[in-house]
């Protein structure tokens, strides 16, 4: 058997600067015996949250419930209220947004001002949609699909911005729909390119492989789209995991080629946990290549 991991894969820089920020944070308030609190999970992976509430951090759904010290905004980013909430209450604020999210937020808060509809092409429940949605009063339009397109009425020029987990086709796809119903619109391609990296090197390393191993959180939207990726090219032989201790459910011996990915918000000791338990299971057969299928044994 031999085990390749994608050439892109794991914590992107968006979701690797802000548990670093976050951290660094956390020992501050440790320092200073203040709380420290986090709006909702910091990133969608349950161990390294798990890992971060064990070392006092608090996670909060809501301002609301935060009367004191620090609040951490996480990558996804939130909507403007949200800074008016802290500073209103004299929170100290960290805000680790992704620079990303931040740029989206930019242009939605500035064309909405313009008098400009927004249409963010996105999941409406995703944080990061709500977040961004939150910087043109909740008063943008969210599709995902083409048949969304019709719920667009209106004689306003169109802002269109991306969630940056969006796959390129399906943005592209939409944006042409778009552009033959109206006539004034500006079109920004938000997609981030570590999500738009995995996202290529996934394809093209199922198309080489046996089976695909898929490691990050259920309610991680970008390691959700990896797996529909992977299963498009390998249906019956893409495995979704979060963790090693996952893979006990499943008989790889039949595989000789199998090829890893993770998510954005799936830390490097993970993937490395995955692989090694693979190694150990199947050791006798097994040859690790790490610098994806061009250097695989
Ligand atoms: Fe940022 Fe892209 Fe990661 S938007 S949080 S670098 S997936």
């Amino acid at each position: 058997m031999r085990l390749v991991l994608a050439e892109h894969s794991g914590f992107c820089f968006g979701v690797q600067k802000a548990i670093e920020k976050a951290i660094e944070e956390m020992e501050k308030s440790k320092k200073f015996n203040k709380n420290i609190f986090a709006l909702g999970p910091l990133i969608h992976n349950k161990q390294v949250v798990d890992d971060l509430q064990s070392r006092g951090l608090v996670i909060s759904e809501t301002i609301d419930e935060i009367e004191n010290g620090s609040v951490i905004i996480r990558s996804h980013g939130v909507p403007k209220q949200i800074y008016k909430d802290i500073e209103n209450k004299s929170l100290h604020l960290v805000d680790t947004t992704c620079p990303f999210v931040k740029r989206i937020q930019k242009i939605v808060d500035q064309y909405h001002k313009d008098n400009y509809n927004i249409v963010i092409i996105g999941s409406a429940s995703h944080p990061e949609v709500v977040g961004i949605n939150g910087w043109c009063d909740h008063e943008g339009y969210v599709i995902q699909s083409l048949d969304e397109i019709e719920k667009i009425v209106t004689d306003k020029p169109l802002c269109v911005v991306s969630q940056t987990t969006m796959p390129t086709p399906l943005f592209q796809k939409i944006v042409s729909a778009l552009k033959e119903r109206h006539d004034n619109m500006k079109v920004f391609n938000t997609i981030c390119l570590a999500t738009q990296d995995r996202q290529d090197a996934a394809l093209e390393l199922s198309q080489q492989v046996d089976a695909m191993i898929v490691i990050g959180g259920r309610h991680s939207s970008n390691t959700q789209k990896l797996v529909e990726l992977c299963k498009r090219i390998l249906p019956e032989d893409t495995y979704a995991i979060e963790q090693s201790l996952d893979l006990n459910q499943y008989n790889l011996s039949k595989y000789s080629l199998i090829g890893v990915t993770a998510g954005a918000s799936t830390p490097n000791y993970i993937i490395k946990e995955v692989m090694q338990k693979i190694e150990n299971t199947y050791r006798k057969t097994i040859q690790i290549a790490i610098d994806g299928p061009a250097g695989a044994g």
